[in-house]
């Protein structure tokens, strides 16, 4: 082997390693695997507690079923046996007195804690708004979550199925039971 023929060898070693180099950094530059000094976004943690109870029932708020599509498939042999759990409380007959509650007669639509002669809670007489099915479903479901403060004291109903029975069967009492939605 000549003396050129070896350098020839050597260049070509060179070169390659040159061209690997130059490969090396270019891809270095299209990736960018340097880490970053910050994250790229920073998990901030609140600074208030939050307990898991309240995002439980915050969470659980917002998740109450409607019962507005259930309705015209509801019975009202169930909502009867349901409305023994009010029947304690509550009257529903026309011109039956109040009991500890007020006389639930032609509920749907009626404007919410105004009933004369019943001494509602303050928070119920103030509430505004009225019965509409989907108020009285939500209500029912935990009534002390619905009316801050109210003096009902029921635990409430929390299916879905339940409170679409119970509601039908509340419409019923009523001269004139307003259209299903
Ligand atoms: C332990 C007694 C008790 C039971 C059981 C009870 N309620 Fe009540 N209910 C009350 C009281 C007391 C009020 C008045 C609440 C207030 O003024 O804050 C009330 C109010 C209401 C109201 C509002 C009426 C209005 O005029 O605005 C509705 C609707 C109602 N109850 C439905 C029901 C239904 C349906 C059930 C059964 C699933 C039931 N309640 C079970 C005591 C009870």
């Amino acid at each position: 082997m000549s003396l050129f023929e070896i350098n020839k060898i050597i260049a070509a070693i060179i070169f390659t390693l040159v061209i690997i180099y130059i490969i090396n950094k270019i891809g270095n530059i299209i990736i960018n695997p340097k880490t970053p000094e910050e994250q790229a976004y920073k998990i901030e943690i609140p600074e208030t507690e939050v307990s898991s109870n309240e995002i439980a029932e915050s969470t659980e708020k917002s998740n109450i079923e409607p019962i507005s599509l259930l309705l015209k498939d509801a019975s009202l042999e169930k909502g009867e046996k349901l409305a023994s759990k009010c029947s304690a409380c509550h009257n529903f007959k026309k011109g039956e007195p109040h009991k500890i509650g007020p006389n639930l007669f032609g509920i749907i639509d009626r404007p919410i804690g105004t009933l004369d002669g019943y001494a509602y809670s303050s928070e119920m007489a103030t509430f505004g708004d009225k019965w509409t099915y989907e108020n009285l479903a939500k209500f029912l479901y935990k009534p002390k979550d619905y009316i801050k403060g109210t003096k009902m004291n029921f635990t409430g109903l929390k299916k879905v199925e339940d409170r679409a029975n119970m509601v039908l069967w509340l419409r019923e009492k009523s001269d004139n039971p307003p259209p299903l939605p």
